[in-house]
């Protein structure tokens, strides 16, 4: 979909923003190992290594205005006009504008007055180093003596304290400077061992390091003191606040231009001396560094390294098919998406600070549910770390700082949904990989120093937790929130200063969720699944048995007529009745519960989903409940706090749209469920005046029809939505599931495909799997032959040997 902002290059895999002032600021990641970057459209955004709140380089703040500002510029000096190549911050007018990001990099051209500057900005893989390729090119008719400034603003690494500590910051900051290299070095004479260097591959013309003296005291960044005068000043900053800028001067001919690079490297001292004199850091790193990118080539054989990396990465799924934003979506957006989500969880975006919250438990171990065909290895070693930040009584950190990998319980604890998102994507692990080593690696207990109970035992623990601690309902009791945050049933918060979710008391509660039965009965069937692979039947039998009785009580106590319950509040009265005056039904158990394999055999899982389309599905996506709440009820928490039609209150929360999705799938319907994922998929908007936010990546929530703006989207990038929907896809509509015997092949697609392909990496081996749909049905596998030859039922074995396997399937018979 093109709009009067942008459009797709898909052969790219890039989106091309065509006019800076998109409706709010288009935002990419640079960095895919440990050095990342927010880069927006105009350039704006920060640096940071592995932990966005503990080793942040360089500086942002909040909730500005305008929203995006600070970031990585360029000035350039052209006469008397002064100008960004990605209009900020002067905003000077362009004749020419264009960005187009791509996987893992942002590339920025703007021109004025014949003068064309091109700006790359990447991470090379494995590298702690942002380089900036910056090409000028001379495209008038006449000679044009340039001037250009480099500007980053330092940050002083813990970035909560350098937003609020002023009285000792101000006093901290120190510089050095070499040739052409910036070193910052605040805090490496005490206890850090590392710094930020900031430099280019070209010779300068002179540098600034204090930002009164670049920017001036008085001054914004838009009119910037350095810039506008047309020369460096050579200043050190002592104290205050330390920056890094370059002169460069340049001379160019008609039709003449020059490419070097500027780069900000994280450089850790490690086993080298600190100093090479008294109070002179020693720059031996900084230094091979800056030679290493002066090689002629280097700085573009590192971006051909990072676009092959790219490549290898995104060949794990390819599909082919009639729908153009699903295939858009999956090969390239959605993919990356969930590599950055997996990377990120939800810790810095342009919604999310980067001091609040680190790695997620339940958000982690769902984004692996999207990553782990990507890079297996990464998914396993960050299912280790997160089970390491579970308690021996089977409740878990909610979240844990990326560099420290210490769980804190900042944004509280006690969500009696998170320990069961790890079996969840220990299971997925598994299926994937086929490793069940995992299992028995010594995870151990995070308050319990010392143990070294596997992988396994955690999982066995997470079920036991929910086991013992059931309701009133025989359903498991919530704690301060499951998956909605917001659901607060114990909470009852009358003080505007306490968070919703620490306040109150979960001990004693009879609160149950719904959604956490839907949930365990998953989990569940999952585990008992992995241990009949591993030949454990008495185990897998004990789990049936568990399943068994949430099932019997789900049945029971919580269907409310036409679908399920989501709760029972702390006076054991039904949240999301029909006889609720407000929030009468909720989508969340109804995803759930129907995933959970709740209302098969009685018509009840199809009477929920139906009921969900009557009474939430809209034209943007499905909304979270209905009526929306009007009035604050202390009883059910935060989610009552919003206004009607935003985030949990009513709001299309996109992540769980996809249960819904996915419910469909099993039923059969894959027409309704390619129309609902359409609903929400950002690249089939062309309302982008009121959408607002990417095209090419989902948000969290998109405002619903009781807000003031619905249809308006917010929080994008950092958001469970990218792994779940490439699971829709994937697996629920392409039907790709893989299995621990193999690839099952269940496509649950719109009667109207007529066929589709997928390339597939499994096991290291590359699946080619073509998929017809003669008699234009949505499900139903007829024949599959693996190289040519028939197999009995829908799973592909995984290959021995081979490198390339074709799979044909015919769909229009009854294999599921
Ligand atoms: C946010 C949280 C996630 C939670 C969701 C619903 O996206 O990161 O953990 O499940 O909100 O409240
Ligand atoms: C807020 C948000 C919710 C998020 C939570 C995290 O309550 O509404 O989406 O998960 O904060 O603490």
């Amino acid at each position: 979909m093109s709009t009067p902002y942008g459009r797709f290059d898909d052969p790219r895999r890039e989106y091309v923003v065509t006019r800076p002032d998109t409706p709010l600021p288009w935002l990419n990641y640079l960095g895919q190992d440990d050095l990342f970057g927010l880069c927006t459209n105009t350039a704006g955004g920060y640096t940071f290594w592995r932990d966005a709140k503990l080793r942040r380089l360089t500086r942002y703040r909040y909730n500005n205005a305008p929203y995006d500002l600070g970031g990585r510029y360029l000035y350039v000096r052209d006469g008397e006009t002064v100008w960004n190549p990605g209009w900020k911050p002067t905003k000077t007018p362009l004749d020419r504008y264009e960005c187009r990001h791509g996987l893992g990099y942002t590339q920025i051209v703007g021109s004025k007055d014949g003068v064309e500057v091109e700006l790359l900005f990447f991470v090379p893989p494995g590298e702690n180093v942002e380089v900036w390729r910056t090409t000028v090119r001379n495209r008038g008719g006449r000679p044009k003596d340039l001037t250009l400034f480099s500007f980053v603003e330092f940050c002083f690494y813990e970035a909560l304290n350098d937003m609020s500590n002023f009285q000792r910051t101000y006093s901290i900051g120190e510089v050095e400077v070499e040739g052409s290299a910036v070193y910052h070095t605040t805090e490496f004479r005490e206890r850090r061992d590392h710094y930020t260097l900031f430099a280019c591959t070209r010779e300068i013309a002179g540098f600034d390091t204090s930002r009164d003296a670049f920017v001036g005291v008085h001054n914004g960044l838009h009119e910037a003191g350095v810039p506008f005068a047309g020369a460096a000043t050579g200043s050190i900053a002592h104290g205050w606040n330390p920056i890094g800028s370059h002169q460069v001067d340049l001379h160019l001919e008609p039709g003449a231009s020059e490419t070097f690079a500027f780069f900000l490297a994280y450089v850790e001292q490690g086993e080298q001396p600190k100093f090479e004199r008294p109070g002179v850091l020693d720059k031996s790193h900084g230094r091979a560094i800056l030679e290493r990118y002066r090689e002629p080539g280097a700085v573009d054989g590192a971006f051909a390294a990072l676009q092959s990396w790219w490549a290898g990465i995104l060949s794990a799924f390819e599909v082919d098919c009639p729908d153009e934003d699903a295939q858009r979506m999956a090969n390239t957006w959605n993919q990356y998406q969930c590599l950055v989500t997996f990377n990120l969880s939800r810790s810095a975006s342009f919604y999310e600070s980067g001091i609040g919250r680190g790695m997620g438990f339940r958000d982690s171990n769902q984004d692996i549910l999207g990553f782990v065909h990507l890079v297996p290895e990464r998914a396993r070693q960050r299912i280790l770390d997160l089970a390491a930040t579970q308690l021996a009584d089977g409740t878990c950190y909610h979240q844990y700082q990326p560099l420290t990998k210490q769980g804190n319980a900042d944004i509280g604890g006690d969500f009696y949904d998170d320990h069961l998102w790890l079996v969840l994507s220990t299971c997925a692990y598994v299926k994937e990989t086929g490793d069940t080593s995992i299992l028995r690696e010594p995870v151990g207990y995070t308050d319990t120093p010392g143990s070294g109970e596997d992988l396994l035992h955690h999982l066995e623990t997470s079920i036991a937790y929910t086991l013992s601690h059931l309701g009133e309902h025989d359903l498991p009791l919530i704690g301060h929130a499951d998956w909605n945050d917001c659901l607060n049933l114990n909470c009852f918060s009358t003080e505007p200063n306490e968070s919703f979710q620490t306040a109150g008391d979960v001990e004693g509660s009879r609160a149950e969720s719904v959604m956490i039965a839907g949930l365990f009965l998953s989990a569940c069937r999952d585990l008992a699944g992995l241990y009949r692979h591993l030949g454990s039947g008495a185990d897998a039998d004990r789990l049936d048995g568990a399943y068994d009785d949430m099932l019997a009580a789900v049945e029971e106590h919580a269907w409310d007529g036409a679908w399920y319950l989501r709760a029972f509040d702390a006076a054991g009265t039904p949240v999301g009745s029909s006889a609720c005056e407000e929030g009468q039904i909720f989508i969340e158990s109804q995803g759930w519960c129907v995933l959970g394999g709740a209302g098969r055999g009685n018509g009840r899982a199809r009477r929920a989903l139906e009921s969900v389309h009557e009474r939430l599905a809209t034209e943007h996506g499905i909304l979270l409940h209905q009526p929306a709440f009007t009035r604050y009820h202390p009883e059910l928490g935060e989610i009552t706090s919003y206004p009607p039609g935003y985030k949990e209150n009513a709001g299309i929360f996109c992540h769980n749209n996809t249960w819904v999705h996915l419910g469909w799938c099993l039923l059969g319907d894959g027409d309704r469920a390619l129309e609902y994922y359409r609903s929400i998929c950002p690249s089939t908007r062309s309302d982008v005046e009121t959408y607002r936010a990417e095209p090419y990546v989902y948000a969290q929530m998109i405002a619903g029809r009781d807000a003031a703006t619905p249809g308006e989207a917010k929080n994008s990038w950092l958001t469970g939505t990218a792994a779940w929907t490439f699971v829709t896809l994937a697996q629920g509509i392409l039907g790709i599931k893989p299995e621990y015997a193999g690839l099952r092949i269940d496509p649950c697609i719109p009667k109207g495909w007529r066929s589709y392909s997928v390339t597939r990496r499994f096991r290291g081996v590359t699946y080619e799997i073509t998929v017809s749909n003669p008699d234009g049905v949505c499900t139903g596998v007829r024949s599959l032959t693996v190289d040519g030859a028939p197999v009995v039922g829908n799973v592909v074995p995984p290959s021995e040997g081979d490198d390339t396997v074709v799979v044909d399937v015919v769909l229009g018979g009854d294999l599921r």
